[in-house]
């Protein structure tokens, strides 16, 4: 078998199969943000891959030899994997039986019912079904509800008659990256392993071995909650000061010199700071522990104080703004100019999959305002930078990019935007300390003027 890497072989994978169906050491299904660069990290260590996605336009950008999104690092492993020509793509996911590992990192998005989405694993597993031989490894990466890798080898035992743990593998190996960190974290990241049977875990860790990362066996379900409750964790923990910055509104408070108080030089602190916090992963995960949990409803409370930050914004701008141009009525946005900075869902990244960013401009147009947005990264079109401060009454940090942080982009705002202009940065992207603040304020505070 070509491009075996020296840390695995195809004797020690999957020693029931036979090779006659096997061409590959492993296939991806699902070339998103989660499944292409794990699958250029394969192939970068050696191992024969077949990519598998259902988006025409997606696998075309690869074969060119052109990353779809941004991540950092994987245009250049792009491009050694073209060179090392051990990545070969299909659009079939039944295709995917010509590996002996098959991983499985499809979307799983979460049903208005709070429910989790299982449609494209389904459909995935029924594509499957036939192909299926004994030696074949299947392993979850996607983010699941407790209990579906149970399923998931339930299905495989039901419909096929296999003996999980022993002919067919089954695990659940959670993705736990952050965006844009995935070369950096895959060698680095414990690797959560949560086989079902006897040999699951075992044959399923030897595949993750070769990124030389810890791997940590458990049962399936605890590898589900691990995954699902560290993005609760995030999900809440960023919640608290979002709340905060709400209550401070409220008491005319300064949210930044309370969290201070709360952390500085206090040995039980930790309160993070506020922002619009969503995405595809913190938005819809902590749905899957809501489906079944034993205190409902909880969760859900998490998600609407970080759902309820851009009306918290836009209704803190109308009760500092006076009457718009020619518009009756005090705190009306219609007709006032509002650059909104940043469609991405968080920093530096191109992701705008479940941005508030976007919920941001729906409220602000719902006010009649005229909004224009920028943002460097996103594939969506912006306006330029300048554009879209120019003249503006409102500029609103949505997406703390880097580039917005620097001093010069608000020295461009105080030079360009009207005299007036009310900043909204619930991120202190500049150290300024205020949520709301007046673009005149801000270069007081000695921040760089025009
Ligand atoms: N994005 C992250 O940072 C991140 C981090 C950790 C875990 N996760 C989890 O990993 C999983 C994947 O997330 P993602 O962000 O990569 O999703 P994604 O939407 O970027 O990728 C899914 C890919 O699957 C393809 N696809 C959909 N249906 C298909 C089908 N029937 N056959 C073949 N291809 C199909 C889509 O075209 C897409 O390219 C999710 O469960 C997510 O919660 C994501």
């Amino acid at each position: 078998m070509r491009g075996v890497g020296a840390s695995m072989s195809a004797d020690n994978l999957c020693p029931a199969m036979s090779d006659s169906h096997i061409s590959a050491d492993v296939s991806v299904i699902g070339l998103g943000r989660v499944g292409l660069p794990l699958a250029l990290s394969f192939a970068d260590r050696g191992l024969s891959v077949i990519g598998i996605d259902n988006d025409q336009a997606r696998l075309e950008s690869v074969r060119a030899g052109a990353m779809p999104f941004e991540e950092t690092g994987a245009q250049e492993l792009l491009d050694r994997v073209v060179a090392n020509g051990r990545l070969s793509l299909s659009e079939r996911v039944v295709d995917a039986a010509s590996a002996k590992h098959i991983v499985i990192t499809l979307g799983t998005p979460s049903f208005s019912h709070i429910e989790i989405d299982m449609r494209d694993i389904r459909s995935a597993l029924d594509d499957l079904l036939g192909a299926l031989r004994p030696g074949h490894a299947l392993t979850l990466r996607s983010t699941v509800a407790p209990g579906t890798t149970d399923f998931v080898a339930g299905y495989l035992a039901k419909h096929r008659g296999f003996e999980i743990g022993e002919d067919v593998y089954v695990a659940h190996a959670p993705e736990r990256i952050a965006a844009g960190r995935f070369l950096e974290e895959i060698d680095s990241l414990p690797c959560i392993v949560g086989g079902v049977g006897p040999r699951s875990g075992e044959v399923v860790a030897e595949l993750f071995g070769v990124f030389g990362a810890p791997i940590v066996q458990t049962t399936p379900v605890q590898a589900e909650l691990a995954k699902i409750w560290a993005n609760i964790l995030r999900y809440t923990h960023f919640a608290l000061p979002n709340l905060l910055m709400m209550d401070c509104e409220r008491y005319g408070a300064n949210v930044f010199e309370v969290i201070d108080l709360v952390n500085r030089d206090y040995p039980r602190g930790g309160l993070a700071q506020p922002g619009l916090t969503a995405g595809t992963c913190l938005r819809k995960d902590f749905a899957f522990s809501e489906e079944r949990s034993n205190a409902p409803g909880m969760l859900l409370a998490v998600s609407r104080v970080n759902e309820s930050v851009p009306l918290f914004l836009v209704e803190g701008v109308r009760r500092r703004l006076g009457p718009a141009h020619g518009a009756p009525g005090v705190g009306s946005l219609s007709g006032r100019k509002v650059a909104v900075l940043g469609l991405a869902f968080k920093a530096d990244t191109d992701d705008e999959r479940d941005s508030l960013a976007h919920k941001l401009i729906r409220l602000l147009e719902r006010e009649l305002a005229d909004v224009v947005a920028h943002d460097p990264h996103v594939s969506s079109p912006t306006v330029s930078f300048e554009e879209a401060v120019q003249d503006a009454d409102i500029v609103v940090v949505a997406a703390n990019h880097t580039e917005f942080c620097e001093p010069a982009a608000l020295a461009t705002i105080a030079q360009r935007a009207s005299g007036d202009c009310l900043v909204v940065d619930p991120w202190n992207c500049w150290g300024a300390g205020q949520v709301f603040a007046y673009a005149s304020e801000l270069a007081a505070l000695g921040a760089p003027s025009a």
